[in-house]
């Protein structure tokens, strides 16, 4: 039977390092541990968090309502498929340690995502992505609990919805289940993905002329480290914000302004610009406002600086929000989940 604590600090529990207070928070460690809790008398009528690693949420003020953190652990080899391999991971084996798993035996797909914060049950939530691959690119099925019937669901890809950074969990059926397992679809003879710029520098800085998937998980978290500000030392969910796609006419009138302007080219002949540049375009790359600041080496991302509020950060996402749309025209979208 999983315990309920009353009045319980969430401060450790999110990577902005925000105080904010829960009516109830429990553990689960079992699927009976679920439904355990769904027996009781309280939890229909509260309002409910599924909480992975926290690494994806800003918290506005205390939660009122129970907080379940999904604790489910164990990775499985289901099918072996010739040339491919299907692994499951319970939802909440921490994410990087999974990655390091599959690299170690060899399984090939997840490396480029190394070393990014949280637990595997919420990578479907974003379909997390980074240095030229999204979980997509490997997702096979995840099994969810619906958070009212108590209904086992498994989901195809198709059913998630996926696309950048988005998924039908966090739009359509947002707060509704909670996902147990996520089952990857990788490849037993590497077939490594350095299209992303930066991952070919490192290779080349690192000696390696012929990289295997543990190279490019090392030059990818080499890269990471150089840039990304560390949770344990300064409080961050990553990035703020999407990066923002704009159509080709938009495009074309910022770069005659702006001929630095980094963007992309989409298959779907719109442009995605780099939300970083615009934000340090605007001046505001350590920019400071209550405690809250916008990071010095990466505008996407905002940190706490100084034992901030959720509010204080909530507040400087407003101030660049505006920043950049005063400046470029362009609106930003909040990629972390806002708690209220
Ligand atoms: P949480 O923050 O705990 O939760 C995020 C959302 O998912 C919440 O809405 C929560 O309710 C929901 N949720 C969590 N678990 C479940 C579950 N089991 N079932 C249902 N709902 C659930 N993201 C990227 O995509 N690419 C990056 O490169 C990247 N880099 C980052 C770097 C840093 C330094 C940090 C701090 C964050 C970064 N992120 C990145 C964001 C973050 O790590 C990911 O979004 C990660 O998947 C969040 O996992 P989590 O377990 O911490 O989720
Ligand atoms: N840039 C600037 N100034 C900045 C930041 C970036 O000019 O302050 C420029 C860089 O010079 C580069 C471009 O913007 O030319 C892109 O920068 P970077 O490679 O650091 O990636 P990003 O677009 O800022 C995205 C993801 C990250 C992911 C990296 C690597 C989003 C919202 N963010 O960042 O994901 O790790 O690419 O693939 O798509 C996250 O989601 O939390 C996250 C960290």
């Amino acid at each position: 039977m999983p315990h309920l604590f009353k009045q319980y600090n969430l401060k450790n529990l999110n990577t902005f390092g925000i105080e904010a207070y829960c009516d109830n928070y429990t553990e689960l460690y079992s699927i009976d541990d679920l439904k355990a809790l769904m027996a009781l008398p309280d939890y229909v009528s509260s309002k409910k968090l599924i909480l992975g690693g926290g690494s994806n949420m800003l918290f506005l003020s205390d939660f009122k309502g129970l907080v379940i953190r999904n604790c489910l652990k164990g990775i499985s080899i289901e099918k072996n498929l010739g040339e491919e391999v299907l692994i499951k991971s319970a939802a909440g084996e921490n994410w990087h340690e999974f990655v390091m798993w599959c690299v170690k035996h060899g399984y090939a797909g997840l490396e480029n995502l190394s070393l990014i914060p949280g637990c595997v049950g919420a990578s479907p939530m974003q379909n997390i992505g980074a240095y030229g691959v999204e979980i997509k690119d490997v997702f096979e099925e995840l099994e969810a609990y619906h958070l009212t019937t108590g209904q086992k669901q498994v989901f195809s890809k198709e059913a998630c919805r996926f696309g950048y950074r988005e998924s039908v969990f966090k739009r359509e059926l947002k707060d509704t289940f909670m996902i147990t397992s996520v089952t990857f679809r990788l490849k037993k003879k590497a077939k490594v993905n350095t299209s992303y710029g930066a991952i070919q520098e490192e290779l080349e800085k690192m000696g390696v002329k012929e990289a295997g998937i543990k190279d490019v998980s090392e030059a990818v978290i080499r890269i990471r480290q150089s840039k990304l500000p560390d949770p344990k030392l300064i409080g961050n969910a990553g990035s703020f914000f999407k990066n923002p796609e704009v159509n080709e006419e938009t495009y074309k009138t910022l770069k005659a302004s702006y001929p630095a302007m980094v963007a992309y080219a989409l298959e779907n002949k719109n442009y995605k610009l780099a939300a970083g540049w615009l934000i340090e375009q605007c001046g505001l790359k350590g920019y400071e406002l209550n405690g809250a600041a916008v990071h010095t080496k990466q505008a996407l991302v905002l940190v706490n600086k100084n034992n901030c509020s959720g509010q204080a950060i909530y507040e400087l996402s407003e101030h660049v929000l505006n920043a950049v749309f005063s400046k470029f025209g362009v609106r930003l979208e909040r990629e972390v989940n806002i708690i209220s």
